[in-house]
Formats: C-alpha cells, structure tokens, sequence
C-alpha cells in the first residue's frame, strides 16, 4: 500500500467537441505528498481535477485512485472512493440557501447518517479546525470570501478524505486570508497525512506549501530547514499545464532555477 501513489493519471486524454482539454498528461501523487498545479487559464487545470473525481471521464488513458482504476465504475461504485475525497470547488460553491452547518453536514447526511448529536459533534470538529465554529448557524451569503473558503474546506474533510483537491483555494483572496488558507492546506496534509492536489496561480502560495511544515507537537510552522517532520519528508511536486499537456514537472527548485522563457512567467 505505501508504494501505491493515491493519484495516478496514466496518458489521459480528454476532449471537448474536438479540442483536446487534457493530452497524454501523465503523473503520480503519493500519499502525503502535494502537487501543485500550475498553469494559463483554459490550460486545463480544473478539468484535471475534475478527471481525479470521475466527474470528468478521460477518452483514453487510466486514472487510479489508490491503485484502483475508476475509468469503469459505475456511480455506485465511485461512491467509496470519492469518499476518501475532498475537493474545494474553484467557485467555493457553497449551497446559498443552507447554513454553515447544513452546508458542512450534507455529505454526511448523504451517506445515510442520522444520528444528529453525530453530526453536531462531526460538524463541530471540522468547523473548529478552519476557526469557524462560531459561524455554525450562520447563511453563506453573511461570510466574507475567505470564511467561506474556510467552510469549503470544512465541507471538503468532513468525511476525513485521505485526498483533498483544492481548486484555486486563494483566488481572489488578501495576502492575509489567503495565508490562513495555506496554513488550514499544509496543517491538514502534516497533521493528517492527507495527499494534496492544490491549483494555484500565486507563487507566494507555492513556495509556502513546499518549504514550510506544520508541527503536530508544537502546532506551529516549521521554518523551510527544519527538516522532516516525525521522522518523514513531505514532498511537494510542481506541474505546469500548457494547453492541455504537461509542460513542466519537477521540484521547486528546479521551477525558479529554470531558463524556460515561458516558464519564468509563472514566476512572478
Ligand atoms: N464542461 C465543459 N465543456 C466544454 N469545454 C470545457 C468544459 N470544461 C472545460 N472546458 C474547456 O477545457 C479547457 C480547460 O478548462 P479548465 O477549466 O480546466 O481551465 P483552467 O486551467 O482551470 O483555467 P482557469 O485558470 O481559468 O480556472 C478550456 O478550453 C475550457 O473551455
Ligand atoms: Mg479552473
């Protein structure tokens, strides 16, 4: 199991009416490790994700979550494995009409639970995670947008995902709220073991996910040469998309040291 990457895509091709949004993109995310998915907007980032969640099915190629090819299931069968899922939808996409609790208690009252008491004290302990516990009877639409980033992201872990997808989760966001938003990503992924696939088109937010970790001990940040936490290194991979197809993929290091003229763009 722990040489089994939790992501695979495998030469996936996806087209809309002919022209191709994915081609031949191919790349493997092991547990615990992030990648960091860069690239133009239309480059086919957010169909990416998509493909991850069998929301989007590829024409060709094999995506495997966990080993497990979901190119055939059926909607029953993705079931178990989209539960071992999260993902922050790039619009935040909360339902206008529910509160935060009934907005963070949906999927579990999806899978069939219940019992209330289980689903306050579940609601309660994500809410409590992204700082919004004291936001629990309030309407998406009194949030401001990175509050409601936060709720999404509650939302996202309530099912305790082994995998989170996050699309563009500080878009749109101050330098400030787009910080405690890096830190909820990198504090689940160091504190839960949670592989991450993080969209993003600031390098302020790449650079922070790959050098710092979150210390479960002292509950702060370590600095970028603290070494691996608990004994493991986290790694953190970066993906350029361009057109569909993988134009870069490789370390950050390799990223800012790069000569590439289209490639240096993304780097301020
Ligand atoms: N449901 C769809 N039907 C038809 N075309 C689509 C659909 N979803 C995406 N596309 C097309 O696929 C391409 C990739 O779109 P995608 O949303 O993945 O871009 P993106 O990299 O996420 O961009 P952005 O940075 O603006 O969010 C675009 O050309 C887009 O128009
Ligand atoms: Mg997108």
């Amino acid at each position: 199991m722990a040489l089994t990457p939790a992501i695979e895509m495998d030469h996936v091709w996806l087209s809309f009416e002919d022209k191709p949004a994915l081609a031949d993109v191919s790349c493997k995310i092991m547990h615990g490790e992030t990648l960091i998915l860069l690239g133009a907007t239309g480059s086919g980032k957010s169909v990416m994700l998509k493909t991850m969640l069998a929301l989007l099915k590829p024409d060709e190629g094999r995506i495997r979550i966990d080993g497990q090819d979901i190119a055939g299931l059926t909607e029953a069968q993705l079931h178990p494995v989209r539960r071992r899922m999260g993902i922050v939808f790039q619009e935040g996409a909360l339902f206008d009409s529910l509160s935060v609790y009934d907005n963070v208690a949906y999927r579990l009252r999806e899978e069939g639970i219940r019992d209330e008491d289980e689903i306050m004290s579940r609601v309660r302990e994500v809410l409590r995670f992204v700082d919004m516990e004291s936001a629990l009877d309030k309407m998406p639409a009194e949030l401001s947008g990175g509050m409601r980033r936060r709720v999404a992201i509650a939302r996202a872990t309530i099912s305790r995902p082994s995998i989170m997808l996050y699309d563009s989760p500080t878009g749109g966001l101050d330098p400030v709220t787009a910080h405690t938003i890096n830190l909820l990503i990198l504090k689940l992924r160091d504190t839960e073991r949670v592989s991450s696939v993080v969209v993003t088109h600031r390098l302020q937010d790449a650079f922070f996910l790959s050098n710092f970790r979150f210390s479960a001990e002292t509950q702060s940040l370590v600095p970028p040469n603290g070494g691996p936490i608990g004994g493991r290194q986290c790694l953190t991979c970066f993906l350029v998309l361009r057109e569909g197809a993988v134009y870069f993929f490789g370390t950050y290091k390799e990223l800012v040291e790069t000569g590439d003229s289209y490639l240096r763009k993304f780097l301020h």
